[in-house]
């Protein structure tokens, strides 16, 4: 399934993991990339040296191309960060929260593609004259930190803005070959899957986050500031609950992690063997889609199921639709 995706990326399906910070390191990025797909390691809950043995370790696994997402609105000085990527080799740098205008013309000069996460039309603009190589439209249903705009009028919208200068990556809330097909009957060139990728053996995650994901349902979630300060699609628990019930006590970013933190619910990026978790208040960011989800699969199987369904989803449709 080739598309403006993956002949820019070199790759050979338009499904690329999102590089969900503590849940994207080296064994997951790994086999999304070597199954011809596109693995983006999530770097913002990494230190710098943290981050730099997970490209080695990802380099020292697969040749294929990988990248590394940030979170670009926590760190104020990005260029020494984005030197290391570089450094790592890394063909990709997505910057997930703000236009990185600083760093744009580095990457070019050293031959690496800038990604920029957008959740409205003018994110998207804003991205792609700054130079931004991909933008990767994520609706609302996202995991995550997370705008107001559904995916599903967001893509076009941002396909008929910036569309014919690069290409545009569907995101949030798909979870199978037929959100795949849909993204690209939308004008999209591939999409960017984060809460699906969770579950699966290679994901890193604190204990009871994978079990939660199997039994939440599709209306499971909510956009909640009780972790971090900023609107994130979440598990709804009693701690979202809280928040909700006493707005006033909520910090700004990234003040309300050093809270969620203090009060034993925040562990983004612990190992999975971490101790001490308490799944009915921990921060376990997830999609719309989690309803769908009912078994861990290998990564590189689903990589596979999205461009089968994908295609069976398209031959299906002239079954269906007499045109
Ligand atoms: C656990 C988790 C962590 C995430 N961390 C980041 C991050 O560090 N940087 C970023 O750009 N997006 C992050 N996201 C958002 C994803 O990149 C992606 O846009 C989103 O997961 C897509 O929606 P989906 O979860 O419905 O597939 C995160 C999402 C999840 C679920």
């Amino acid at each position: 399934m080739q598309t403006a995706l993956t002949d820019l990326l070199g790759i050979e399906h338009p499904v690329m993991l999102a590089g969900m910070g503590g849940v994207s390191y080296a064994p997951l990025v790994t086999a999304v990339s070597e199954a011809g797909g596109f693995g983006c390691l999530g770097a913002s809950t990494m230190g710098t040296d943290e981050m730099g043995a997970e490209m080695r370790a990802v380099r020292a696994a697969t040749d294929k191309p990988f990248g590394v997402d940030l979170l670009t609105a926590a760190t104020a000085d990005l260029t020494p960060a984005v030197r290391r990527i570089i450094e790592g080799g890394a063909s990709v740098f997505v910057a997930g929260l703000g236009v990185p205008r600083d760093v744009v013309e580095l990457c070019h000069s050293r031959g690496v593609l800038v990604v920029n996460m957008c959740g409205k039309v003018r994110h998207a603009v804003l991205a792609v004259e700054a130079g931004c190589d991909i933008v990767v439209a994520q609706g609302t249903e996202a995991g995550g930190h997370t705008g107001q705009v559904a995916t599903m009028a967001l893509v076009p919208q941002v396909v008929d803005a910036v569309g014919d200068r690069v290409p545009v990556v569907a995101a949030g809330g798909i979870f199978d070959g037929r959100g795949l097909a849909a993204a690209l009957a939308l004008g999209a060139a591939g999409v960017w899957v984060g809460t699906r990728f969770i579950a699966t053996p290679e994901a890193r995650a604190v204990p009871g986050y994978k079990d939660t994901l199997l039994v939440t349902g599709e209306d499971g979630t909510t956009i909640s500031r009780a972790y971090t300060g900023k609107t994130c699609r979440v598990i709804r628990n009693p701690y979202t609950q809280y928040f909700d019930d006493h707005p006033t006590e909520l910090q700004p970013f990234p003040a309300q992690i050093r809270r969620s933190s203090a009060d034993n619910a925040f562990h983004l990026g612990a190992p999975s063997d971490a101790e001490g978790i308490d799944p009915t208040k921990e921060f376990f960011p997830a999609g719309q889609g989690v309803g769908a989800i009912d078994e861990l699969v290998g990564a590189a199987e689903l990589v596979r199921r999205f461009v089968d369904e994908a295609e069976a989803a398209l031959a299906a449709i002239s079954s269906r639709v007499a045109l």
